[in-house]
C-alpha cells in the first residue's frame, strides 16, 4: 500500500512513471484504488473545478464498410436493420440539442460511402451556418487527408478517432487485414496537422489484450498528445466474431481513467456510454475517478436501438430531453455540475 501511495504521488507530481509502476497501478485493488481515484480527482478539480462538459451525440448512420471483429455494426452483421439520417434530420437533432443547452454536436457514424465528401461537407456547412457558436465534432473513421481537410474547411473543429490499440500485432487480431494501425496513426497525425482538436483512445479488456498492450496505449497517447481521450470497457456483441469473449473489467477501466488524468491533467476525458452500460452507476464513478465529459444521446429515438456497437447499450429508449435531465441528476449526485459552454481543452500556460 505505501508503495502504491508513492507511485501515485510520483505520477501526480511528475506526470510520468516507469512501466513497472504503471503496471502496478493498473493491477491496483482495494485501498490503493481509492487513493488513485482521489489523486485523479484532486488534479481534475485543480484544472477543471467541478465542471462537466456535455456533448450531444448524433449517431447518423449505422452503415459501415468495415468489419472490425468487436463491433456490432460491422458490415457482415446481416441481422441488423440499417439506417441513415438525412441532412434535415441531423439538423433537427442539433436544433433540439441546442435548445437543451448543447454547444457541441458529435456526428458519429460507421464508415458509410453514401456520405461522399460533397454530401458530408454540405451537412457540416449547414450546421456551421445554423449554429455558429457551437463546436462540430466528427467521428466517422479513417479517410484520405483531403477529405479531413475538406471537413475542416466546411466548419468542423474536432475529430474523434480511437486508435483502439497501439500494439501492431494486437491491432491485427481485432481487425481484418484491410485495416492497419499504421494507417490509423497516420490519420490521427493528419487530423492534428490540419488543426482539428483531436480525440483518441482505446478499449479496455478487448480480446487478447495484455498489460503490456495497455502500457503501449498510454505511451502512444503520450506521443500523440490528443485533446480528448475516450476509453471504455470492451463489451461483447452476439453478432460478432468476439461473441464468446468476456466483457472488459470495469475496475481496470476506472483505474486507467485515473492514470490518464494524472498523466494528462488537461485532457478531456469522457465517462463513456460503455462505462454506464457495464454498471448502472458507471459514469458517475468514472467522473469521480477523473473524467470530466459526458456525451448524452441526441439521436432520434427510432434509430437508437439500431446503433448497437455492443449488447445492452443504455439510453436507447429515452428522448433527448430525458437523457439530458437524467445525466444532469447523475452528474450532480457524483458531486459535479454540468456546464453548457463549448468546452475546449484547457491548455497549459507555462511549464
Ligand atoms: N465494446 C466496447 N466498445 C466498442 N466500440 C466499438 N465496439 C465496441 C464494443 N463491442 C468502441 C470503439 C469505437 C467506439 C465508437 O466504440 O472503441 O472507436
Ligand atoms: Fe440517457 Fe440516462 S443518460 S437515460
Amino acid at each position: 500500500m505505501t508503495d502504491h501511495i508513492e507511485l501515485i504521488n510520483t505520477l501526480k507530481e511528475t506526470r510520468s512513471l516507469s512501466d513497472e509502476g504503471l503496471k502496478a497501478l493498473m493491477r491496483g485493488g482495494g485501498e490503493c484504488d481509492a487513493a488513485l481515484f482521489s489523486a485523479a480527482d484532486t488534479v481534475r478539480r485543480a484544472i477543471y473545478g467541478d465542471k462537466v462538459y456535455i456533448r450531444g451525440l448524433i449517431e447518423f448512420t449505422n452503415y459501415c464498410k468495415n468489419n472490425c471483429y468487436y463491433c456490432g455494426i460491422r458490415r457482415a452483421n446481416q441481422s441488423l436493420q440499417r439506417y441513415r439520417l438525412s441532412a434535415d434530420e441531423i439538423l433537427e437533432c442539433c436544433a433540439e440539442g441546442y435548445s437543451l443547452g448543447f454547444r457541441t454536436f458529435v456526428l458519429q457514424g460507421g464508415e458509410d460511402p453514401y456520405y461522399t465528401d460533397k454530401v458530408f461537407c454540405g451537412i457540416i456547412e449547414r450546421i456551421r451556418a445554423a449554429f455558429p457558436d457551437c463546436a462540430i465534432t466528427l467521428s466517422v473513421g479513417e479517410k484520405p487527408k483531403e477529405s479531413y481537410q475538406a471537413y475542416f474547411d466546411a466548419g468542423a473543429n474536432r475529430y474523434l478517432l480511437r486508435h483502439e490499440t497501439a500494439t501492431d500485432a494486437h491491432y491485427r487480431r481485432l481487425h481484418p487485414e484491410s485495416m492497419s494501425l499504421e494507417n490509423r496513426k497516420r490519420c490521427l497525425y493528419w487530423l492534428k496537422e490540419i488543426g482539428f482538436e483531436v480525440g483518441s483512445g482505446f478499449m479496455v479488456g478487448s480480446p487478447y489484450q495484455t498489460p503490456d498492450d495497455l502500457l503501449r496505449d498510454l505511451r502512444f497517447l503520450g506521443e500523440l498528445r490528443p485533446d480528448m481521450i475516450g476509453i471504455g470497457p470492451f463489451l461483447t456483441h452476439p453478432e460478432t466474431p468476439f461473441a464468446g469473449f468476456e466483457n472488459g473489467s470495469f475496475e481496470l477501466t476506472l483505474r486507467l481513467i485515473s492514470i490518464l488524468r494524472l498523466m494528462f491533467p488537461y485532457a478531456l476525458i469522457p465517462a463513456t456510454t460503455a462505462l454506464g452500460t457495464i454498471r448502472p452507476d458507471g459514469r458517475e464513478m468514472g467522473l469521480r475517478a477523473g473524467a470530466n465529459v459526458v456525451m448524452p444521446n441526441l439521436s432520434p429515438v427510432r434509430t437508437r436501438k439500431l446503433y448497437e456497437l455492443y449488447e445492452n447499450k443504455i439510453c436507447t429508449g429515452e428522448e433527448s430531453a430525458q437523457c439530458r435531465g437524467c445525466l444532469e441528476r447523475r452528474v450532480e449526485s457524483a458531486g459535479y455540475r454540468i456546464v453548457t459552454d463549448i468546452g475546449s481543452a484547457k491548455r497549459e500556460t507555462k511549464r
